[in-house]
């Protein structure tokens, strides 16, 4: 595998792959990559023959008091590891590549509606800086294809919106959450949990299953909902929210809806997590 720092060099050799008549998928990461970003590797891997990975922390999709600064950097490990599952080229630009007039006199892309809620609620701008960033990165790269993962249910749907409303030539696929034996979904944020948090993680996923559970037994939106957030924090978390929407608008559900989606985050300590599970009702 090789690495590029500059869009010249990413350029070139997407072009060459290209010329050879090969179909480009991308991986777009902010590295500390785990088992759940190299299985998007995989499905680029079968789906076309030159796969192109990123890795960019971007700085204008965290909010001032996030960790921008605390997010874990593992450059090397992360090379081995794409390397491993047949990345072909990472690109891994420094943040005056991508933003080389600063981030405040850039232009933005917004996903209203799809955008607002949800994380978009409790973490303003942070969908704006990853629709943008997105966009970027897919103007850089041209990819015929590019996988992302369900584990960010509303960010996958954010960039399924922006690639339709944009018109980009790009097939999005979206990928199962991996989880640990626990239902812990992978990310890179649980290496800030201590050991006793991360067994109380395992939690959040069993929420959601119980959740699941109810509503397939018919008991009201409002009651499950509550029941879960009870439930949680009962167990230590601080939840922010424990919403039950309808899996295309992302809107809250309707008693009528049979195609929901069960979206949480919330925090244990100063790490906050986020999961989610999709629900099919009969009518
Ligand atoms: O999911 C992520 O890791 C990031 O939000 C993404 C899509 C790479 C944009 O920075």
């Amino acid at each position: 595998m090789h690495t590029v720092h500059t869009i010249r060099e990413l350029r070139e050799a997407v072009t060459r792959a290209r010329q050879n008549k090969k179909r480009i998928g991308f991986v777009p990461t902010m590295g500390n990559l785990h088992e759940g970003h190299l299985s998007l590797i995989d499905e680029a891997r079968a789906q076309s023959d030159f796969v192109v990975s990123s890795i960019f922390v971007n700085p204008m999709q965290f909010g001032a008091n996030e960790d921008l600064d605390a997010y874990p950097r593992t450059l090397a490990a992360d090379q081995a590891g794409l390397a491993s599952r047949g990345c072909d080229l990472l690109f891994a630009p420094n943040v005056g590549e991508v933003y080389p007039n600063g981030l405040e006199a850039e232009t933005r892309v917004a996903v209203p509606k799809l955008g607002d809620k949800h994380c978009g609620a409790s973490r303003s701008g942070h969908f704006e800086g990853v629709a943008t960033v997105v966009t970027k990165l897919f103007n850089m790269v041209q990819p015929d294809l590019a996988v992302f993962g369900k584990k960010d249910y509303q960010q996958l749907a954010i960039i399924r919106k922006l690639v339709q409303d944009l018109c980009f030539p790009v097939a999005i696929i979206g990928i199962d959450t991996s989880r640990e034996s626990s239902g812990l979904a992978r990310s890179s944020r649980n290496g800030y949990l201590s050991e006793s948090e991360r067994h109380t993680a395992a939690e959040l996923y069993q929420t959601l299953v119980q959740a699941r559970k109810q509503l397939l037994a018919g008991k009201l939106l409002e009651e499950v909902r509550q029941t879960a957030i009870s439930a949680l924090e009962s167990k230590g978390f601080q939840v922010d929210y424990f919403n039950i929407a309808n899996r295309d608008s992302l809107e809250p559900a309707t008693e009528k809806d049979q195609s929901l989606v069960l979206l949480v985050a919330a925090f244990l300590g100063s790490t906050r997590l986020i999961d989610n599970l999709e629900v099919d009702r009969q009518g």
